[in-house]
């Protein structure tokens, strides 16, 4: 329920009370989305900016991202890499590829190997782990990232015993029948749910996230996912536009766009202050500058790819991706000129979220809650 006072404000007031509070009701959320004009967009933005700063500074993490299989056995009607997809090239990277790729990638700097696949049944538990294992023995330094997909709760209990410290697993939309919409009907809602909950249970650092403008999402769904986020408290979020492929059931829906995406990247921010918090490809595919802005924006990680180049223009969730010719060497560094452009530094480091400054969301939580008694 809105606090008396939270129904009286208008989209300004509201802004800054979530930049002090980071916390408001859903119908809040809803009216921020449904009625914000241009120059509170720009306000929305420039707060998360302070926001970034204030728990941040100028630094932005990185994370090298290593797409190790296409292969899926899912058919999401967004994703080009869906299994009923023919026209789509299929490869797994072996293991020693893989490591390789790590290695390449602690040479250029990078602390946090992110391993992203398709929901591939190739890789079983026991592969996963022997792989997991090597990174974790070799770069005992480094963080690891796995993002496969949704397993069951003991699977993912071997994976972080094998010394995984973060997974990602977006959770595409919080209302249910937009999942649906989403998704074929094997798919449900409720899983996905189930396994963000049992991901945090064990230990892991977890991302959610969804995608902006994608078919189907309105004001009221996107007011359920920012309230979400409030309540689920993910260390991660990762958003992007909404992308329409070619060769998917919805290759003619528009995309999503830039300042609609920056916008709620900025709010992500002031919802939680130490939320990391990338600007996504995708939003680097929508516009040039999409990453940069993203940044300016709130966002705080950057995931370039570590793929081998050769594989690279076989995972296409979307149409025109970019990066897909590059070498590593040179994603790493065309970021590192756009960071510099915009007065903000590529990290070397393994980007853990910084601890929340005294509890400050905590602590303004209750305050909040006990108002609204
Ligand atoms: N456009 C943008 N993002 C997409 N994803 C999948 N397909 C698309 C698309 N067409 C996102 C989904 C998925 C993540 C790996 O990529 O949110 O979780």
């Amino acid at each position: 329920m809105p606090t008396h006072k939270e129904t009286e404000k208008g989209v300004s007031e509201l802004l800054q009370l979530l930049f002090e509070k980071h916390h408001l009701s859903l119908s809040s959320y809803e009216k921020i989305l449904r009625e914000r004009t241009k120059e509170e967009e720009e306000l929305a933005r420039s707060l998360a900016r302070e926001c970034t700063e204030k728990h941040y500074g100028r630094g932005v993490y990185t994370r090298g991202l290593i797409e190790f299989t296409n292969f899926c056995k899912n058919n999401c009607h967004y994703c080009g890499i869906q299994r009923d997809n023919g026209e789509v090239e299929r490869y797994r990277l072996s293991k020693e590829e893989i490591l390789s790729c790590c290695e390449e990638g602690y040479r250029l700097g990078f602390r946090t190997f992110v391993m992203q696949g398709g929901e591939d049944p190739y890789f079983t538990d026991e592969r996963i782990v022997d792989i997991v294992s090597a990174i974790r023995k070799a770069y005992p330094d480094c963080a690891i990232t796995l993002s496969i997909g949704e397993k069951s709760g003991e699977s993912y209990e071997k994976y972080f015993k094998a010394g995984v410290n973060r997974y990602l697993l977006r959770h595409e939309t919080a209302d249910e029948a937009h999942y649906q919409y989403l998704h074929p009907k094997e798919l449900s809602w409720k899983k996905r749910m189930r396994c963000l909950k049992e991901l945090k249970e064990i230990g892991f650092q977890v991302g959610c996230g969804f995608m902006v403008g994608s078919p189907g999402q309105t004001v009221k769904t996107l007011a359920k996912d920012l309230y979400f986020i409030q309540e689920f408290q993910p260390d991660m979020c990762g958003i992007g536009p909404f992308i329409p492929q070619h060769a998917t059931k919805f290759a003619k829906e528009k995309a999503g766009s830039l300042g609609e995406t920056l916008f709620l990247l900025a709010l992500l921010r002031l919802i939680k202050p130490n939320l990391l918090l990338p600007a996504t490809t995708a939003l680097g595919t929508i516009d040039e500058h999409g990453r940069e802005l993203g940044i300016l924006s709130g966002a705080n990680v950057l995931m370039p790819n570590l793929s081998p180049k050769e594989v690279r223009k076989k995972y296409l969730l979307y149409d025109n991706k970019i990066c897909t010719g590059d070498e590593s060497a040179q994603c790493k560094a065309d970021l590192e000129k756009k960071m510099k452009a915009i007065g903000a530094e590529l990290l070397v480091d393994r980007g853990d979220a910084r601890k929340e400054k005294e509890s400050e969301s905590k602590r303004n939580r209750r305050t909040c809650c006990q108002r609204e008694k």
